[in-house]
């Protein structure tokens, strides 16, 4: 028998990743970038037990027990027992052979801190810490550099980013394997300490449109999905690295908002056309440009992933102003309501301290 524990927080994209290039190795159409948040409010924790008594592979997510057979699951399962060692020890202290593993099935208990599936990136959070608590398990290594992360972005795209801290570059790469399709770190956590992020949970219901599913109608039927792959990201991603390396807020912030802007937009030509955004999501974007423009420089900028809730960033000397602005502008129990194990209404996360 085996155990491990492991925890991983989730990342908010600031250029997005939205349609997939080949389906079956989940590949994306544009490379991306993202910051990963801290583990103090918005992570995965993840416990496996491996044992040669149990009869069957098995997952719980947020107490409810999953389809083990899930295909992305799957695929994170086989490639990582493919990857481990004849390192890791059994509760007894004795080394488990790697041509032991296939007889060892797996528990795997995982919980989100935060709302599933409702755009804040539980999957980039849970298939992160699914491959982490695995590498440990295992005691895995990788053939090359950045296999992890290969691993971990099929089982969802975004987790390949949530195995850095920091500024987080996912490449879309440039073989038919989908072997260079990875993340790398572009800035660490200690880069900008001074840079928060403010959490607003509009609605943590299940979205009705799963990213996977949103991003292949998207592909299928938006014509400006392609423009912007072809004529946009690119641009935007050398200029948002550039600021984010020389701390520049309102740089940094301009363009995390129009990214944000133009993948809404996208899922708005999607036929039929997606809404993830609702009525207060929209008065969070109205409300940051009204305070950006009182201050006559962008102080705050939103970005709103899958689903309704936004992600605002500041920086610090910031934070008390805007979290002052929501609390006064929209009612906590009505609008910004968090339910589960959260205690506060808003979350305040230190983007770049993980
Ligand atoms: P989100 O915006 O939260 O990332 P997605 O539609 O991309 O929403 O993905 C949600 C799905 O990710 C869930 O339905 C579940 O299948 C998977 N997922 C979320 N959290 C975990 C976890 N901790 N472990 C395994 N899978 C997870
Ligand atoms: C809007 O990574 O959840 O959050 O690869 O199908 O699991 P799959 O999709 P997922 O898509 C994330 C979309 C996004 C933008 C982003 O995180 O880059
Ligand atoms: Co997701």
């Amino acid at each position: 028998m085996r155990s491990v524990t492991c925890s991983t927080p989730t990342n908010i994209a600031v250029i997005k990743y939205w349609g997939k290039d080949s389906v079956a190795l989940n590949t994306p159409i544009n490379s991306s970038v993202s910051v990963t948040l801290n583990q103090k409010q918005l992570k995965t924790v993840t416990s496996i037990v491996a044992s040669t008594t149990f009869a069957a592979d098995r997952i719980w997510l947020n107490g409810a027990e999953q389809d083990i057979n899930n295909k992305r699951i799957q695929v994170v399962l086989k490639e990582m027992r493919r990857l481990a060692t004849s390192k890791a020890l059994d509760a007894d202290g004795k080394p488990i052979r790697k041509e032991d593993w296939p007889s060892y099935k797996l528990h795997i208990v995982s919980i989100n801190t935060f709302p599933t599936a409702a755009g804040l990136a539980s999957s980039a959070a849970g298939y992160a810490c699914l491959v982490a608590a695995l590498i440990e398990l295992f005691a895995a290594e990788e053939e090359y550099p950045g296999q992890f992360s290969v691993v971990a972005r099929q089982g969802s795209g975004s987790a390949c980013r949530s195995l850095d801290g920091g500024f987080v570059r996912w490449e879309k790469g440039t073989k038919a394997d989908g072997s260079d399709s990875l993340a790398v770190q572009v800035a660490d956590h200690l880069h900008w300490p001074e840079l928060e992020a403010i959490i607003c949970v509009v609605n943590d219901k299940e979205k009705d449109t799963s990213s996977t599913s949103g991003m292949m109608t998207s592909k299928d039927t938006s014509e400006l999905l392609g423009f912007r792959a072809r004529e946009v990201v690119d641009k935007r991603l050398h200029a948002i690295e550039a600021a984010y390396k020389a701390k520049d807020f309102e740089t940094f912030g301009k363009i995390t908002m129009m990214d944000s802007n133009q993948f809404h937009a996208t899922c708005l030509d999607t036929y039929p056309p997606i809404f993830y955004m609702n009525e207060v999501s929209r008065s969070i974007i109205h409300m940051v440009h009204k305070y950006n423009e009182a201050a006559g420089r962008v102080q705050a900028a939103y970005t709103f992933d899958a689903g309704p809730n936004a992600v605002i960033f500041v920086e610090k000397k910031h934070t008390a102003e805007v979290m002052g602005l929501l609390l006064h502008h929209f009612d906590r129990d009505a609008t910004l309501e968090v339910r589960g194990d959260f205690e506060k209404k808003h979350v305040v996360a230190p983007a770049a301290s993980l």
